[in-house]
């Protein structure tokens, strides 16, 4: 029989580690519980980072729990300011920045991602920023208000929920994209088409199949040649795995870190889960990483519980939204490589496009149908296998696939 669990140490102190930390003592470990976060602030949500806060001075920081409550509340010792700089497998200690050392039975590597940087500007001669914490939100926040012409690299979620910020704040915004179209890791091209003709209303400047090769005082200069003016530059062109917890635990990090159906990685007692974990997705027929608030929340969650030796497994299909002007867009599953069938009229602004593979429903997004997509998700959940005919018909209940 293995020894109890009495130890457990939760590297990242974001929405997963936080979740971990409350899904534990939630099932009733009594053992101590020790949060190392990098950051100086108590675990939050990110979302509203390019969302919320971007447009009101008074948007709090969405805390997943005040400072003094880990402790006071759940007994659970929480140090910020204290990124895990060593890990030693075969002791199991972890280490942080400022040399202090920390024994585990079970370790969970929340430490998520990183906004993958952009080397052309790396020595920029003009103000560069990235969106991925409470600090940055405030900058850019800020900046918004007193710059006039933004440069944003990368049109995926980061990119055009903050162009979404600064149009409505009267910048001159143009937005650089390496692809062809917007979104296109995720959003079939009607809806990429419809994000780009709303942006556009709005005064939002597009350049597609082009990125930024290098920077002057004035702005920045393109792969096409092409020259644009710009007084800030703001680069969302995805995000990486933070690699040294996995990488000192010997784990190979390329495209994840991978972990089993119970959030397993190869180390022995060793978990992970959240932004960074590469999992099985029967929507996409491969492992991914899902970089999304949900994933982040419930994968944690379950794999809470495995690590105080449940068998529980997770395959909840990556689901996530974007906030664009009056468009709230919900995807879930995989868009990619499927046939597509709309319901709903895409000229009302309110519609699904559902993406099957043969006769699985392997994804679905929903432009304003909040309500349509809830169901679709638990469609998608089930592996339920609604016909094609009964899809396309607008009087088809989708409560019917579920019986
Ligand atoms: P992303 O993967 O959504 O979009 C990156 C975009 O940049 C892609 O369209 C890509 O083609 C483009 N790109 C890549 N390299 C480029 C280059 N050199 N030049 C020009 N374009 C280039 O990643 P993004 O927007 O940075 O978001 C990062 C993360 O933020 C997400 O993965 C997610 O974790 C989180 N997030 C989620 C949101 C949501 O769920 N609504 C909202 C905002 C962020």
């Amino acid at each position: 029989m293995s020894a109890p669990v009495e130890n457990i140490v939760i590297a990242g102190a974001g929405q997963a580690g936080g979740r971990a930390a409350e899904a534990l003592r939630a099932r009733g470990f009594q053992g101590a519980i020790t949060i190392l976060g990098e950051e100086p602030h108590p675990p939050y949500e990110r979302p509203q980072l390019s969302k919320a806060m971007l447009y009101s001075p008074d948007a709090p920081v969405a805390y997943i729990k005040q400072a003094r409550d880990w402790s006071n509340v759940l007994n659970v010792r929480l140090e910020t300011g204290a990124a895990v700089t060593d890990c030693d497998a075969d002791r199991r200690t972890v280490t942080t920045a400022d040399g202090r050392s920390f024994a585990y039975d079970r370790l969970l590597i929340a430490t998520g991602t990183r906004p993958r940087r952009l080397a052309a500007l790396e020595n920029p001669c003009l103000e560069i920023q990235y969106l991925r914490n409470v600090e940055d939100a405030l900058r850019f926040r800020k900046s918004v208000q007193h710059q006039s012409r933004i440069v944003i690299v990368g049109g995926g979620v980061i990119g055009l929920e903050a162009a979404c910020a600064a149009a409505k704040n009267g910048c001159l915004v143009t937005v650089i994209e390496s692809e062809p179209r917007l979104l296109a890791r995720a959003f079939p091209p009607l809806v990429s088409d419809l994000v780009a003709a709303k942006h556009r209303s709005h005064g939002v400047n597009f350049i597609f199949g082009a990125t930024v090769t290098g920077s002057t005082p004035d702005g920045v200069q393109l792969s096409n040649g092409e020259e644009v003016e710009a007084d800030l530059v703001l680069i969302g062109i995805g995000v990486e795995p933070v690699p040294t917890v996995a990488e000192r635990l010997g784990l190979p990090t390329a495209g994840g870190i991978a972990v089993d159906a119970c959030g397993r990685t190869a180390a022995s007692g060793v978990f992970c889960a959240g932004d960074a974990a590469l999992q099985w997705s029967r929507c996409h027929g491969r492992a991914i990483r899902v970089e999304t608030w949900a994933n982040a929340q419930n994968q944690a969650i379950s794999v809470a519980a495995n690590m105080i030796g449940e068998a529980r497994e997770y395959s909840d299909p990556p689901w996530f939204w974007t906030d664009q002007y009056d468009l709230n867009i919900q995807v879930a599953g995989d868009m990619l490589d499927s046939d597509h069938i709309i319901r709903g009229d895409e000229r009302s602004g309110r519609f699904s496009v559902i993406a099957m593979r043969g006769s699985e429903v392997v994804g679905a997004l929903s432009v304003n149908a909040a309500k349509e997509m809830a169901m679709l998700k638990r469609v998608i959940a089930a592996n339920a296998r609604p016909s094609r005919a009964d899809l396309e018909s607008p009087a088809y209940d989708l409560r019917a696939a579920l019986k």
